[in-house]
């Protein structure tokens, strides 16, 4: 695997993979890579000849600093993983490198940006759309793959193809969980035993929704997801919202025939948690 630190260097050596006839496939993450980040990597390995991935915790995507400081860095453990995976090329930048200057832009992604995460994380999507779109300049790929765990941002990223006319595929890829159901995610690490098995409640909650949308209506089925978590104050409940798949926009009524996705954010202790399900 070749890594490259600097956009030249990295854009010289995709150039002459392109000219080759090369089709260029990227994966951008944050790092603490797990299997979720891995099927990324194997779903561009299947559709593209070369796969990049970068590494890039963001600062200006990050709304709480604790968050930001205390973001997992496992580096060499990433590196062993991309290798095993057969990724081709890692982009390792620094803050410097891709923010030379501060990034003044703000996008508008026609209302998607402000529900559920962008309520409760305001400039989260700004950020993340500065940076995805710096990388695309970068890496210039043929397909870029995303996880529908973060389901919102997968939906501001097409967003944002669509409005800035990047000529750039985007693959949305299952949520991989751990055996128990958990939604693997890097923040994960940070919770201690008993959060671990208290986190379970998120996925437990939204599996069981599938059962519970036969006989009650969308209001019930809210109130019954908040219920789950008042009880015990190692949760912090932020939302639970069940959205039509594509506007992201509230679903009212079970008449509505749009497919839809129950979304959820629950804070475990002072790890912030994020999980969702197709209806
Ligand atoms: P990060 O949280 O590292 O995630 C990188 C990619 O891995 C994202 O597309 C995310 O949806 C996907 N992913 C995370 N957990 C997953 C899981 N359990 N199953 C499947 N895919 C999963 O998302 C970011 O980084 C950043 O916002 C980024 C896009 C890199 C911009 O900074």
């Amino acid at each position: 695997m070749k890594i490259f630190k600097h956009i030249a260097e990295l854009q010289n050596e995709i150039q002459l993979l392109k000219a080759n006839g090369q089709s260029i496939g990227f994966v951008p993450t944050m790092g603490a890579l797990h299997a979720g980040h891995i099927s990324l990597v194997a779903a561009s390995k299947k559709a593209c000849s070369i796969t990049v991935a970068s590494i890039f915790v963001n600062p200006t995507q990050f709304n709480n600093q604790s968050d930001f400081d205390n973001y997992p860095i496992t580096i060499d453990n990433d590196k062993a993983q991309l290798i095993a995976a057969g990724c081709d090329i890692l982009f390792l930048p620094s803050v410097a490198e891709m923010y030379p200057e501060p990034d003044t832009r703000t996008f508008e992604f026609d209302g998607i940006e402000n529900v559920m995460e962008g309520q409760f994380r305001p400039g989260h999507f700004n950020g993340v759309a500065q940076i995805v779109s710096k990388l695309f300049d970068a890496v210039t790929p043929d397909s870029a793959f995303f996880g529908q765990k973060d389901f919102q941002q997968l939906a501001i990223i097409r967003k944002m193809v669509e409005k800035l006319n990047y000529d750039i595929s985007i693959i949305g890829e299952a949520i991989i969980r751990e055996e128990d159901g958990l939604a693997m995610s890097s923040r994960n690490v940070r919770l201690n035993a008993e959060q671990r098995k208290k986190a379970l409640l998120l996925s437990s909650t939204l599996f069981e929704l599938k059962n519970k949308i036969k006989n009650n209506s969308i209001n019930e089925i809210n109130n019954w997801v908040e219920e789950q978590f008042r009880h015990d104050e190692t949760f912090k409940f932020e939302y639970f919202q069940i959205v039509n798949s594509y506007t992201l926009l509230p679903i009212i009524s079970w008449d509505d025939q749009s497919p839809k996705t129950a979304c959820i954010a629950v804070f475990v202790g002072d790890v912030r948690l994020i999980d969702n399900i197709l209806l």
